[in-house]
């Protein structure tokens, strides 16, 4: 099946192969989920760096094992609706932590580089607009075969979904709606988006690899959306959330001091914003 849209390969391929020797962008009518497909490829031994875009995902996934569901448009806008695609690269950074952050930052500062439309970063990596969602990431790694027991760790393959409202959505069972790009850049197309942020995000991510989250820590904390206010944890606790540690953790100051919070397992929100599924 053909997309529907110019994804603009060549130009996004020219930009990064400098950074990523090798690199390739792939473009897609329709998959499972572009995650799916990347972590597919990792276990056969294809390891390759790969930017793959879907105009369409049928088993799109979202962190906390819950599904990812894209715009729904009419059949002819329905490329340009949402964005929805996987960068896999194999990675060795010293410390994993604050990974998920840094992607944030970037893709945030891609799509609004004043900071006008106050595009804020939600721990551990929504992208936000006066408390509306925009963008998730769902980052996966898979461990190469195993070399030998004395051999220093290989590079995992990392695969980074990205998810963004480019057109409005419907709810589809969030009780806050969505935000979306059109809102604030109404001609913006998909493909557009894409080219923009590619490189930039490839970018970030070597840096991430270099230098762990203390790049990128002062940069989360000026687009916190969490910083300053009452937040409730899915685990029934509440506090005054104090920002991001320099290793990435949420500080949340509750009734039994400082937490810090690094689980993934662990949802947040604003205190009175009901969780997702939940009444
Ligand atoms: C979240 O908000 O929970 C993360 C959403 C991540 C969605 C993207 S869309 C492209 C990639 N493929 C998937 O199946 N998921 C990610």
């Amino acid at each position: 099946m053909n997309t529907t849209a110019a994804w603009f390969e060549d130009r996004i391929a020219a930009a990064v192969a400098p950074l990523l020797p090798g690199f390739g962008v792939e473009a897609v009518a329709e998959i499972d989920s572009t995650n799916t497909e990347l972590m597919r490829r990792a276990r056969a031994g294809r390891i390759e760096p790969v930017l793959l875009v879907a105009e369409r995902q049928t088993a799109g996934r979202g962190r906390l094992g819950r599904a990812w569901q894209s715009a729904q448009q009419s059949d002819e806008k329905k490329a340009a609706a949402s964005l929805t695609f996987s960068l896999g690269l194999p990675l060795a950074p010293r410390d994993w932590t604050g990974l998920s952050l840094a992607v944030g930052v970037s893709v945030a500062e891609s799509l609004d580089p004043s900071g006008a439309a106050k595009v804020a970063l939600k721990w551990p990596n929504d992208l936000w607009v006066n408390d509306r969602k925009l963008a998730g990431i769902l980052i996966e790694t898979a461990m190469p075969h195993a070399g030998r027991a004395d051999a220093p760790a290989p590079p995992r393959y990392l695969v980074i979904g990205i998810g963004i409202n480019i057109g409005p959505r419907e709810a589809d069972g969030m009780r806050t709606p969505p935000a979306w790009l059109r809102q604030w850049r109404p001609d913006a197309t998909a493909p557009e988006v894409l080219a923009e942020l590619a490189a930039p995000l490839v970018r970030s991510v070597q840096a991430f690899e270099a230098q762990s989250f203390a790049p990128f820590a002062e940069r989360f904390a000026a687009r916190d959306a969490l910083r300053g206010r009452e937040v409730q944890l899915s685990d029934g606790s509440v506090g005054l959330c104090e920002g991001v540690a320099w290793g990435g953790e949420l500080q949340v100051r509750t009734a039994d001091g400082l937490q810090l919070i690094s689980s993934d397992e662990v949802s947040v929100r604003p205190r009175g914003m009901a969780f997702r599924g939940r009444p």
